[in-house]
């Protein structure tokens, strides 16, 4: 890898390689100023059906930085699963390893978004729940070339405790997104590199509040007490807080006009996940992988928000590394 003079930009020597071993849901997203109480009916003012579910976002994204990418995952035997592993070959995502699970429904996400571009989800998670250890051991071939593997908890625990000891056990790095919040075996996911929550989800995993920076360094300190090697819990309008046993710090969002978050923070895992496989130093990554999880919450949607490596180092560039 080699650094351009101008902005600290940086030209990429070869692409990495990242796997997600994760889940693919179909996105119903409503745009509404309120929400419906018990018994009511509403209209809402505007509808999206797109590609979701955590991990295909975050292959999406790793993809769109530039990476080559693998996916490990389960679909439903309906409509929504062969269009879903069309999507990713579309992309040039490889989904050899993306099956179709027979008689179940593929993971769908209703998500309701509000004036201020703050989502809820409901993720219903079908053929992702049946995502097992003998897939993970079956992908070996593809997952053993990869620099980075990455996981969420939309597919069962097991499953990804299984990839973070078959990560460790090979040599790769390996990145952990809680998302959602389940409670956590934290002799299993120490072993991964990186833990990676946002702060409901480490809120929901450790029962501490975080309302500060102050708060995400004592719940990190926590955790890191629990055995975890890496965090970064990401905060938000408020940026990245990144911890180790020797430091931590705070890395702040860049500043955009936001109207839809969903999607942002797998925007920040995916590209996050690239930038260290291509030999940036945390320190480089954190800032980068802030800027292109903002530039998502600029567009409607969670994949099709997220843009390609030319128009994030274009605007990367423009900013001059500053929020
Ligand atoms: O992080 C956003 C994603 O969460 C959506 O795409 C939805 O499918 C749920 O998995």
């Amino acid at each position: 890898m080699k650094r351009c003079a101008a902005a600290g930009s940086v030209e990429r020597a070869k692409p990495s390689f990242i796997a997600v071993v994760g889940s693919a849901n179909v996105d119903l997203t409503t745009f509404n100023d309120v929400f419906p109480r018990p018994g009511e009916t509403i209209f809402g003012k505007k509808f999206d059906l797109g590609f979701g579910g955590k991990g295909a976002n975050q292959a999406v994204a790793a993809r769109l930085c530039g990476a080559n990418v693998g996916m490990v995952a389960k679909v439903g035997s309906d409509l929504f699963g062969p269009a879903t592993i069309r999507n990713f070959e579309s992309q040039g995502i490889d989904a050899r390893h993306v099956h179709i699970a027979e008689g179940v429904s593929s993971g769908v996400a209703p998500i309701f978004v509000d004036p201020s571009g703050q989502n809820r989800i409901v993720v219903v998670k079908g053929a992702n729940d049946t995502l097992s250890p003998e897939d993970v051991d079956a992908a070996a071939p593809l997952l053993l070339k990869a620099d980075t593997i990455i996981m969420q908890f939309e597919i069962p625990l097991r499953t990804v405790y299984h990839t973070v000891k078959f990560a460790k056990a090979n040599g790769i790095r390996s990145i952990v997104n809680p998302a959602p919040a389940q409670p956590v075996d934290y002799k299993e996911v120490g072993a991964a590199d990186y833990f990676i929550p946002n702060e409901s989800e480490v809120e929901a995993i450790t029962g501490m509040s975080v309302h500060s920076i102050d708060d995400a360094r004592k719940c990190a300190q926590f955790l890191l007490r629990q055995g975890m090697r890496r965090l970064v819990i990401t905060l938000g309008a408020h940026g990245s807080f990144a911890a180790g046993p020797e430091r931590m710090e705070i890395f702040p969002a860049f500043q955009v006009q936001a109207v839809d978050t969903t999607g942002a923070g797998d925007a920040f895992i995916g590209s996050f996940a690239v930038f260290l496989s291509e030999g940036l130093s945390e320190e480089e990554a954190l800032p980068r992988a802030n800027l292109y999880a903002a530039l998502s919450t600029t567009k409607v949607g969670t994949q099709k928000s997220f843009c390609n490596r030319a128009e994030f180092e274009k605007e990367w560039r423009n900013r001059g590394g500053h929020r």
